[in-house]
């Protein structure tokens, strides 16, 4: 799997849900036209993790480390997370859905599942990425600091204290 592209989608789901949990902040016609823009972001993720959340689900029930199974547990409630978000935002939207010709009865409930599944999804996205750290890390330094590093490289004794 491409490590860069991961990276970056990684970056502006976790940067897009930022944005998302402040409507406030931007006022309902962005959020509700960004968050949907945002559904293309996710399904891409998706998309790029298919075949490692296929390799896991086959192996689930066989032989799997504990942090694997792990791994995938709080992938699988993420995305329920996100389904939760997405269906709750459609059914309580005043822009979005009345653009497609559809005019919900805007439901207290959905209001309260729309806010509940956005604080719980943040929650289990603060656990992935403390579990996936290495990896972030990683990541990180080779895409954000080493290029950054490159571009000095005309000092030689940095470059020699780098090791690089
Ligand atoms: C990652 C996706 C999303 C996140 C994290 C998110 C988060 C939130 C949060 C935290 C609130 C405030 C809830 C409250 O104060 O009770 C909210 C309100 C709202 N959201 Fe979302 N949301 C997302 C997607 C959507 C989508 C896809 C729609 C519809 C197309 C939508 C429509 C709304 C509406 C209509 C409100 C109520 C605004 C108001 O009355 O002040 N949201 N959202």
């Amino acid at each position: 799997m491409n490590v860069k592209l991961n990276f970056w989608i990684d970056v502006a789901t976790f940067l897009g849900f930022m944005v998302a949990l402040q409507p406030g902040f931007t006022g309902t016609t962005i959020h509700e036209w960004f968050t949907m823009a945002g559904v293309g972001t996710l399904i891409v993720h998706f998309v790029l993790h298919w075949d490692w959340f296929m390799r896991l689900t086959s192996r689930y029930f066989v032989k799997l480390y504990h942090s694997s199974r792990l791994n995938y547990l709080m992938a699988v409630l993420i995305f329920l997370g996100f389904i939760s978000i997405i269906v709750s935002g459609l059914m309580i939207s005043q822009h979005f859905m009345p653009f497609l010709g559809f005019h919900l009865e805007s439901r207290f409930a959905w209001r309260r599942i729309h806010s509940l599944a956005a604080n719980l999804t943040l929650v289990l996205l603060a656990i992935h990425v403390a579990m996936r750290w290495e990896w972030v890390k990683a990541a990180f330094l080779r895409l954000i600091v080493e290029p950054f590093r490159k571009t000095k490289k005309v000092d030689p004794v940095l470059v020699e204290e780098d090791g690089m």
